[in-house]
Parts: structure tokens; sequence; C-alpha cells
């Protein structure tokens, strides 16, 4: 690596916080499909024309806005990914985001303590609530499309989505498998996010929402496949194989259970994302943690899970699927 490249990463934030600002203040739905002057959009913002045409200014820098004639307008990207009347908003994941960053400019002292220092939780308030939930429909629905194909549901006929979020997967499930029905098992708080989104695709008659809280709480009924996607980090070792032992226990003779998320590789130094999802996690929890195949095999086996193989899988952040029947 050269001294360039080095650089680049130290200073990456201001392109991030540039990025941040620009969707909490909500730049690209202002500008819409019109052209406007910078004091007209720093009107529309209630902010200052000298701070707003700084950062429209980088906006256009970094290709997401282009400007003619001293009037700004968005750049197809802009308006596809960070406009919210689009379909393909990415906006929520953004302010996810954002809401860690506080905790990751403390890095270091999570390092040397091993105790997460955030302070609030992604579930702490209605805004971080539907940032972090609305945010994994964001990252689902990049993914879940590619996903879904590689695993044949054609002959099963009741998924569990576990800690299912939104649903987006169970939804993809549903429809990618038209004989599939779905239950997503979530939190209470989660309920109104994945109902508004099940309806959105027009699922109602065939997903439905379970309260529950998989750390506590017994899984009622039956399925022949249970889904678990990015939940097992978010706990430590302990609880992972007690629900997994829950997932396997609520399987019918032959059910498959499907894990999806960032693996590690078995001598825990990469790939990257999952290496950097880990501190994520000490960042904010006790003891969650990304884990590795090794450790995703040995928590299966041990709740007497067969047949666990591996599923070859191309996406974005280094996620892996791991499947085993019972
Ligand atoms: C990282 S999100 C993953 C959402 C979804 N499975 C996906 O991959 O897009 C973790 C989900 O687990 C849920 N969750 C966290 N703790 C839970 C618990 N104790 N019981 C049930 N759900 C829980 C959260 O509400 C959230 O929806």
């Amino acid at each position: 690596m050269n001294p360039g490249e080095l650089l680049e990463i130290s200073g990456y934030f201001w392109k991030t916080c540039a990025l941040h600002a620009a969707v909490k203040l909500d730049v690209f739905t202002v500008i819409g499909d019109a052209q406007f002057t910078g004091k007209e959009i720093s009107e529309q913002l209630n902010g200052s024309q000298k701070g707003v045409e700084r950062l429209l200014n980088v906006l256009i820098a970094m290709d997401l806005l282009e400007k003619t004639g001293g009037k700004y307008a968005n750049t197809p990207a802009g308006k596809t990914f960070l406009a919210k009347d689009s379909a393909k908003y990415l906006g929520h994941i953004m302010m996810h985001h954002h809401h860690l960053m506080e905790s990751w400019s403390q890095l270091d002292q999570a390092v040397l303590s091993g105790r997460p220092v955030r302070t609030r939780s992604s579930f702490s308030n209605d805004e971080w609530r539907q940032s972090f939930l609305m945010g994994m429909f964001n990252l689902a629905m990049g993914l879940a499309p590619k996903l879904v194909p590689l695993i044949d549901l054609s002959s099963h006929r009741h998924l569990l989505d576990l800690g299912g979020g939104p649903g987006t997967y169970a939804i993809q499930f549903c429809l990618n498998n038209p004989q599939l029905k779905a239950t997503v098992y979530d939190l209470p708080t989660t309920r109104p996010f994945a109902e508004k989104t099940i309806k959105r695709f027009n699922l109602a008659d065939r997903i439905q929402f379970t309260d529950g809280n998989y750390l506590k709480d017994p899984i009622k009924g039956r399925y022949d496949v249970i889904w678990l996607s990015h939940i097992l980090h978010g706990e430590g070792p302990d609880d992972c194989r007690m629900i997994i032992q829950k997932a396997a226990g609520a399987l019918e003779p032959g059910g498959i259970i499907i894990i999806h998320d960032f693996i590690l590789n078995n001598s825990m130094d990469g790939p990257l994302f999952p290496a950097l999802f880990s501190l994520n996690m000490l960042l904010g929890t006790d003891s969650g943690q990304s884990y590795s195949e090794d450790q995703i095999f040995d928590m299966l086996t041990a709740a007497g899970v067969k047949d666990i193989r591996r599923i070859a899988v191309e996406s974005p952040n280094d996620s892996g699927i791991v499947i085993g029947s019972v």
C-alpha cells in the first residue's frame, strides 16, 4: 500500500460526512426533478446560502448533483438512490450508518476496554428504529433478489423468518416460490415496519408477523424452513447456540435451517467487511460478533443439524449462507 492509498483511507470520512449531511437535510428530495439556484435550495432548507452552496458543490464533485447555468439538478444516481420518493431510496441505511459514527470515533476506547461505547441502540427512538429497520430493507432489497434464487424452496410450505425485520427476505422467498407462506418473527416494535412492507408487496395473505423475543420466548408453530439472516452477529456464542437450538426444535423432520450472515474465514482475519463488522458489534453490544464458518458449523452441529454446507454467494459485503437439515 502506498502513502496515497493510506491517506485516502484516513480522510475518507469527509466524503462520508458530506453524503450523510446531504441525506439528512434531504437535498436530493428537495431538488427532485427540478433545477434550482443555491439561493433557492438554501431557502427551502432554511439554511445559510454560504454553507448550503459549499455542500452542493461537493455533491457535484461526487457526481450526485450537476450544475448548468448556475442551477443545481440531481444526477441519475442522486435522484434514483437518494431522493425519498424513489423506490430505490438508500437513505435509511445511510442514516443508520450516520447514527453509528459517534461510536466509531471512540473505537480506540472500545478496543482497550473490550466493552461497547454506544450509548444509544438502534432501537432507542422512532427515528433510529426507522433508519435501522428500513436500512435493513435497503440492504436486503439489493441482495435478496440474487440470493433467493440460489435456494430451492419449491417443495417447502412454511418459512419462518427469524428476526426478519421488515420481512424483506420472507417477501422475496414468497415472490420466488408461489406455494410458500411465511411468518416473520421479530420484536413487537418491528411489527408496523414489517406489516407496511409486506402490504406494499401485496403479500399480506401469505406472510404474517408474530411478536417474539428469540432470547426469551419460545418459537411457536412448526415450519419446514427457518431463515436466520443477520441475527447471529448481534449475540454472543452461547445465545447463538440457544437460538439455533430453538430454531432447530421448531422444524418439522427433514426441515432446513439457513443461516445468512457476514462470515469470517476460519483464522478470523478476513474478509475485510465481516472483520470490520465484528468491530461494529464490539462498539454496540456486550458479546455480538462476526462468526467464522467453523463456528457456525459447530453451532449447527451442536443443535443436531445434519448435512451442513456452505452455499457459494457473491455479495458486496461478503455475506455468506450456511444450510443444514434436521
Ligand atoms: C440486523 S437485523 C436483520 C433483519 C433481517 N433478518 C435482514 O437480514 O434484513 C436484526 C433483526 O433482529 C431483530 N431482533 C433483535 N433482537 C431480537 C430478539 N431478541 N428477538 C427477536 N428479534 C430480534 C431486530 O429487530 C432486527 O429486525
